[in-house]
């Protein structure tokens, strides 16, 4: 089996030049390939393994498919459909008990995207509890909270904005971002969700 490259119609964000989109979704592109090429290699996994080549393989293999994954969450966020989140969702009910509103959760997400380095602003929900945590994820796969789906993704790679923006104008790409957010697909993403299961005593 291999990963197909998914289509987005990005026509209608604004904000973002089409040379800034076109290169993103070219660079998604060579993540699906990467991801094929490694799945193409199959390294021996047995105990008389290289294991160095294996360490090194173990490791790309998180960073091309979650490079991939979370591309594809970013992308189908981006509907250019401005508007604010429903305040009955089950999004605003979700984000209530740790960010109060949608305000709060915002300025969380505000604050965590001007971490220094290159990786990802994500708001996850820990599949076993009602819980939403918003996390700083560096590069595409480090310090990635386990058992959580994600429910937004704001990538931070310089290669997402440096096209439209400098560095030092990071904040307003993510002012950008925040306005063609389609939160009827973030609403969708917890309305996916199974309901959460009660916490272990
Ligand atoms: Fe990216």
């Amino acid at each position: 089996m291999t990963y197909q490259v998914r289509a987005f119609d990005l026509s209608g964000v604004q904000g973002l030049s089409k040379k800034a989109i076109d290169l993103h979704l070219g660079l998604y592109k060579t993540y699906v390939e990467q991801l094929n090429k490694l799945l193409e290699q199959s390294p021996d996994r047995s105990a008389s393994a290289a294991p160095l080549a294996l360490d090194g393989y173990n490791r790309r293999f998180a960073f091309e498919f979650n490079g991939v994954a979370l591309h594809e969450l970013f992308f189908e966020q981006l509907g250019g459909k401005p508007r604010q989140p429903k305040s009955d969702s089950g999004f605003t009910d979700a984000i209530h008990d740790d960010y109060v509103d949608f305000n709060g959760w915002k300025a969380s997400i505000e604050a965590l995207a001007k971490t220094r380095g290159v990786g990802w602003v994500l708001t996850l929900r820990d599949r076993g509890h009602d819980r939403m945590y918003n996390c700083w994820i560096d590069l595409h796969h480090l310090h990635m909270p386990a058992n959580c789906d994600v429910i937004f993704a704001l990538d931070l790679w310089e290669h997402a904005y440096m096209i439209d923006f400098t560095a030092a104008q990071r904040a307003d790409y993510v002012k950008i971002i925040f306005e063609n957010v389609d939160w009827a697909m973030v609403e969708q993403r917890c309305k996916a969700l199974k309901a959460p299961q009660p916490a272990h005593a």
